[in-house]
């Protein structure tokens, strides 16, 4: 056994170095005397795990994200603050604020819950404090919330906690500590990668693009881990070994998000909530569709590189980025190729990526001058829900209005997200009109034959598939929409 985690928790630094790697947070602290974190689901669904990760930002800042324990690797976390409920109240017992408004609102019943939702309120808190506390709104505490569930308080009480918790947004201890905790924090701050070994189990954490494209090329193995929202699963619901952990989220090239005039550059392990506020800028409508990934916990942890390379049929980055125009930078033993994403999957879970090869950069055309570009996730639930269906277009049309280009691309609807060509091929030189488009829509017909499974029927996938399709021309034109005879006879 070599290497060691460190982290701080209640206030001192803590040296972990006889865990199995793939210990969960959840699993760790529980069995460590903290039992207040609580597991609902073990498969990041619930947020009764909640937990809190403080991290020094490039500025020098302290930043607060709420994350799902239960299917985040012990390892992952070295190098942190690990806040747990345990840690809100005071030594003399003094409730913390958050804690305080749950108890005044009476949004506690059994209390499962409870340390959960305190925990996402507890990063809102100062989330708050590092934007603007004054112009939080009730879209902010539902987003911060919607990770979390509860069966019998009802939410309206927790939600009469969080807007108190906002309003009064009262100084805490954390503030007052921020310069001691970023301190201890530069002292436990690594230069060089971690390697951590236990048995024949192995975790390693390079600092560079070029230490992990070394390793992956002497252990091709190995399984690559960003935020592990889909691997943490692979341990803690299929119960599968993980003998070799690369992580990627050390790796600062890898976190770095470069934006140029035509297109953005993100790092395959930049989170969705790092991306969110670029994209809100150069891409809103893309924005949007990310806050309907998993929910806050899931974004604080997941990554855009993780979902395109999971090559999950209903992942719902990939249609926008196959109607955008995306590529991806792989990296092999330092040797970089560039691949349309259209061409990296080549069937179920299937895709271009050698062995010891690894996404480095996902780069995305911004839509151009005469451009235009809309993504829908159809799901049954508007957060943290599967897709029954996905879309994205983007469309450019020329100086008389007819369609110069199409690019479709669909989730939900095949073994991998995929554009769809007969439809495409179908508008190009047509007028951009809702009979031109109604006309097209049984193209799609020829690109996919969807599957039935719980989440939507054959029949219902197929409609809705070409109802967005109608949904777009809408948006770009403010037109009216046709009855529903002239479309689908
Ligand atoms: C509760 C919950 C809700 C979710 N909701 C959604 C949702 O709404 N929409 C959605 O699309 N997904 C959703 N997911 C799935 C998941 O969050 C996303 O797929 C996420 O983007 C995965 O990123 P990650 O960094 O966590 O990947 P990881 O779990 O770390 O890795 C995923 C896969 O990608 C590989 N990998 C990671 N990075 C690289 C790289 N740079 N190069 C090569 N291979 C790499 C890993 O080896 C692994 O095979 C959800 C997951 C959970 C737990
Ligand atoms: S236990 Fe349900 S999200 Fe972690
Ligand atoms: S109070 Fe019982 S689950 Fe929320």
């Amino acid at each position: 056994m070599t290497g060691s985690v460190r982290f701080v928790l209640g206030g001192r630094v803590v040296e972990v170095r006889d865990a199995d790697p793939t210990t969960t947070v959840l699993n760790w602290l529980r069995a460590n005397g903290r039992p207040g974190s609580k597991e609902g689901c073990a498969e990041g669904d619930c947020g009764a795990c909640t937990v809190v990760l403080g991290d020094l930002a490039p500025d020098g800042r302290l930043l607060y994200r709420a994350v799902n324990a239960c299917i985040l690797f012990l390892p992952m976390i070295d190098g942190k603050l690990l806040l747990t409920v345990e840690d809100l109240a005071g030594e003399d017992g003094d409730l913390h604020p958050v804690q305080a408004a749950m108890v005044d609102k009476h949004a506690s019943q059994c209390g499962f819950c409870t340390p959960g939702f305190v925990m996402a309120l507890f990063a809102l808190h100062h989330q708050g404090r590092a934007t603007d506390g004054s112009g939080l709104t009730d879209g902010a505490i539902h987003d911060a919330l919607a990770g979390n569930l509860c069966r019998c308080t009802g939410y309206r009480p927790i939600l009469d906690a969080a807007r108190t918790m906002m309003a009064e947004r009262a100084e805490d201890r954390f503030d007052r500590a921020e310069e001691g905790i970023a301190t201890v924090l530069r002292s436990i701050r690594r230069d060089g990668p971690l390697t951590m070994t236990h048995g024949a189990a192995s975790f390693h954490a390079p600092r560079s693009v070029d230490e992990l494209a070394t390793l992956f090329a002497a252990h091709p193995n190995a399984t690559l881990v960003a935020g592990a929202t889909d691997v943490g699963l692979w341990v803690t619901k299929q119960g599968r070994s993980l003998p070799t952990l690369i992580h990627l989220a050390q790796v600062r090239e890898l976190r770095r998000i470069d934006e140029g005039a035509d297109a953005l550059e993100v790092g395959a392990a930049a989170t969705y909530t790092d991306l969110l506020p670029v994209l809100e800028r150069r891409i809103p409508e893309l924005a949007a569709l990310v806050t309907r990934i998993g929910a806050a916990q899931v974004r604080n942890s997941g990554t855009l590189g993780g979902n395109v390379a999971n090559g999950s049929p209903i992942g719902d980055s990939m249609p926008a980025l196959l109607a955008l125009g995306a590529s991806l930078v792989l990296n092999r033993s330092g040797v970089r190729r560039e691949l349309p994403l259209d061409r990296f999957y080549h069937g179920y879970r299937k895709n271009d990526l050698k062995p010891g090869e690894f996404v480095e950069r996902i780069r995305i055309p911004l839509p151009r001058e005469g451009q235009r570009f809309a993504t829908w996730k159809v799901s049954k639930r508007r957060d943290q829900d599967i897709s029954a269906v996905c879309a994205a277009f983007l469309v450019t049309l020329d100086g008389e209005g007819q369609v110069a280009a199409l690019r479709a691309g669909y989730g939900g609807m095949a073994a991998t997200p995929a554009r769809a060509p007969a439809l495409e091929a179908a508008l190009v030189g047509q007028p951009w009109t809702a009979d031109a488009v109604a006309a097209a829509m049984p193209a799609l017909d020829r690109d996919f034959r969807p599957m039935t499974d719980m989440r939507a029927s054959d029949r219902y996938r197929a409609l809705v598939a070409k109802n967005l399709l109608m949904r777009f021309l809408l948006h770009t034109t403010g037109g009216e929409l046709p009855s529903l005879e002239a479309v689908h006879g």
